[in-house]
């Protein structure tokens, strides 16, 4: 075993170097390298992993500079069952997170580290999650075992040597130490995908007093790629919490109009809700003239700006780790253009001929492709070939949509927030909250189905700002930062809206065409903010009548709109008496407005009729 590395010449941050030397003598890696950011040293790392098959080369006419990696088949999304916030006090973590003594914890982690990058390579990764330098973006460096973390964080994030001279001799930096928990015998041939065997020998852990993430045993996604969701999520909402602003699971979209106004809205859609897809949406035939920009798809940390008042939002990352099945010229034509160099997928199928395939990316499936397991796969054998959770990694700077200001240090200022989950029935297409804490109270309750189950039947999951799996402290906690952060009067927060593209008919169809068609929602949701457009008062928010959305161009009967705006109010008075079971969760620490806000709602559903029309209604 050897610590010697060339750290000292790279940086002279001590606490980094004392950092890097204590991992070292746990970890008892064979060596250490520093990464440096380059294109060399990626073009190398992807190299070596084909050599070693840990990638695939694809086609270099198809897709050039594009690798395809296959996961351990027990290794294929984040583990929400083994994230862990190790606060020192259980109720600071909430009752929505895993929570384990921090003492505890950190002697697990001690003995699961000890010795477990034997054989292999310790990455050292300077990253930075914002543009570097901005006053609004934080540095990390993950410690890694895994070739597939450098090379994807090298999309990802700014990492390399440049966030080493940021950082200086006495910048801070949160450590974030991953192995895949796979260490080699001597002379032990590797595995393409090294991970922990067992779910339960996998732990992504938080410190959110120390500000450290400690990860092992899993090589995917959120669970290795350190600089997301533990980072820029579950850590940045406990420094969000500490500064005043917020951290959040949101896409952030550029709107322009014919006339050349702009604005921009941030999106808080849970996972697998179309995010990627709204943060790059086409404008629709009847919007000529109208230009839609992309900023980010997964992650915004916004802050307030006393000095003009308006809250302004930057992308934390540098790429896009998106869903690929699903994803088509129809559906994301920007990200189909974003894929055709320079990116790693994972997950998804080979075709004969070196490109890569998944569900839903043409109408007709090739005849012979090789499955995500790498097994030989012909159409109706009744496999998927790509994993429903197959990803691309993938450089944003490649999007054709991206936004000029996307990596403008200070931000983009934010006009709206939208919240949107999945459900099927009785939730209307849009509609806007009455004031800022029903906007939060409507966020906080948000719900959106498991699976695709029977209509009337789906099971609701309650995903609070679309934050349940990422929120670094007590959900309650942080529903008061945000009531806190609304009233302050330093700046003016966005209006708040609630969005639900997947109603469907009593067919089990969705009802809304949705994609490049909720450009309709977002010109209303702009129209509100901007005075232009009426609505109508209903009982669970303000809703758009028939004239106050923006048909052209599209043949939806109104009939058709106002089935996706009606509301069966014993339907959701039922909701409403059911978000009790989350809210009861919190004891002492639940905002009381949660509760008043809750008993008005149901105050407003108790009156007759049965159903609230809107072809009835009138506006004001
Ligand atoms: P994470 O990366 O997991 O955080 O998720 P995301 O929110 O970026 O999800 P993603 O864009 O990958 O979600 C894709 C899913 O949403 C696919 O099943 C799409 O078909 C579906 N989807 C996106 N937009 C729409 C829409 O407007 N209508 C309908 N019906 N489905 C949509
Ligand atoms: C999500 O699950 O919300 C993702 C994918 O964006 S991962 O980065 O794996 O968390
Ligand atoms: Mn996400």
């Amino acid at each position: 075993m050897t610590t010697t590395h060339d750290g000292a010449s790279r940086t002279s941050n001590r606490k980094l170097l004392d950092w890097v030397d204590g991992m070292a003598r746990l970890c008892k890696p064979e060596r250490i390298y520093w990464c440096d950011g380059s294109q060399a040293e990626y073009d190398r790392l992807c190299d070596e992993m084909v050599q070693s098959g840990a990638f695939i080369r694809l086609n270099s006419e198809k897709r050039p500079n594009s690798y395809l990696a296959r996961s351990h088949p027990s290794d294929v999304a984040r583990v929400e069952n083994r994230t862990f916030i190790c606060s020192e006090r259980q109720e600071d973590a909430g009752p929505t997170n895993n929570w384990t003594d921090p003492h505890e914890m950190r002697a697990r982690l001690t003995e699961l580290f000890d010795g477990c990058m034997r054989g292999r390579t310790m990455y050292i990764i300077p990253f930075s999650m914002g543009p570097l330098g901005s006053p609004i973006a934080h540095i990390g460096v993950e410690i890694t075992d895994s070739a597939y973390v450098v090379v994807n964080q090298r999309i990802m994030t700014r990492m390399g040597q440049p966030v080493l001279d940021v950082l200086g001799a006495d910048g801070d930096f949160v450590p974030c130490m991953h192995s895949v928990g796979a260490p080699l015998a001597p002379g032990e041939q590797d595995v393409p995908w090294p991970c922990a065997g067992n779910v339960e020998d996998k732990y992504i852990t938080h410190f959110p007093e120390t500000r450290e993430i400690w990860s092992f045993g899993s090589g995917y996604g959120g669970n290795a790629l350190l600089g997301k969701k533990c980072f820029a999520l579950r850590i940045a909402s406990v420094m969000a919490r500490d500064e005043g602003w917020l951290a959040e699971h949101m896409l952030i979209v550029g709107v322009k109009s014919p006339e050349g106004k702009k604005h921009y809205v941030a999106g808080a859609f849970p996972s697998a809700c179309g995010k990627t897809n709204f943060a790059m949406l086409i404008p629709p035939k009847g919007f000529e003239g109208w230009e839609v920009t992309t900023v980010g798809d997964d992650i915004a940390w916004i802050k307030p700006n006393p000095e003009d008042g308006k809250f302004y939002a930057i992308n934390p990352e540098y790429g896009f780790f998106g869903v690929a099945p699903g994803t088509n010229a129809k559906s994301n034509p920007n990200a189909i253009a974003s894929l055709e160099a320079n990116c790693i997928y994972t997950n998804c199928a080979l075709t004969d001929d070196g490109d890569v395939w998944w569900e839903g990316l043409t109408e007709e499936p090739p005849t012979h492709l090789i499955d995500w397991q790498g097994k030989s796969w012909t159409p109706g054998c009744g496999r998927p070939a790509a994993h429903p959770n197959a990803r691309f990694t993938a450089p944003a700077s490649q999007c054709p949509s991206i936004d000029p200001e996307w990596e403008n240090p200070a931000g983009v200022p934010i006009t709206a927030f939208l919240f949107g989950g999945r459900v099927s029935t009785n939730f209307p297409l849009a509609f806007q909250s009455y004031n800022w804490e029903h906007g939060v109270y409507m966020a906080a309750t948000m719900g959106s189905e498991a699976t695709a189950a029977a209509i009337g039947q789906a099971a609701m999951r309650r995903d609070p700002m679309a934050m349940l799996p990422f929120c670094g402290y007590n959900m309650a906690e942080y529903w008061k930062h945000w009531l806190r952060i609304g009233r302050q009067n330093v700046a003016t927060p966005p209006r708040i809206f609630r969005v639900n593209w997947f109603r469907k008919n009593e067919h089990g169809k969705f009802i809304w065409p949705g994609f490049g068609e909720n450009m309709r929602v977002l010109k209303w949701v702009l129209d509100r903010c901007d005075g232009r457009a009426s609505a109508i008062e209903g009982p669970i928010g303000w809703v758009p009548g028939w004239d106050d959305m923006h048909w052209d161009g599209l043949d939806f009967p109104p009939e058709d709109f106002f089935s996706i705006m009606n509301i069966d109010k014993e339907v959701a008075r039922q909701e409403t008496v059911e978000q009790d079971e989350l809210l009861t969760r919190f004891g002492d620490h639940l905002p009381r407005e949660m509760e008043l806000e809750r008993e008005l709602q149901l105050a407003r559903l108790y009156h007759s009729p049965p159903v609230w029309d809107l072809s009835r209604a009138v506006a004001r």
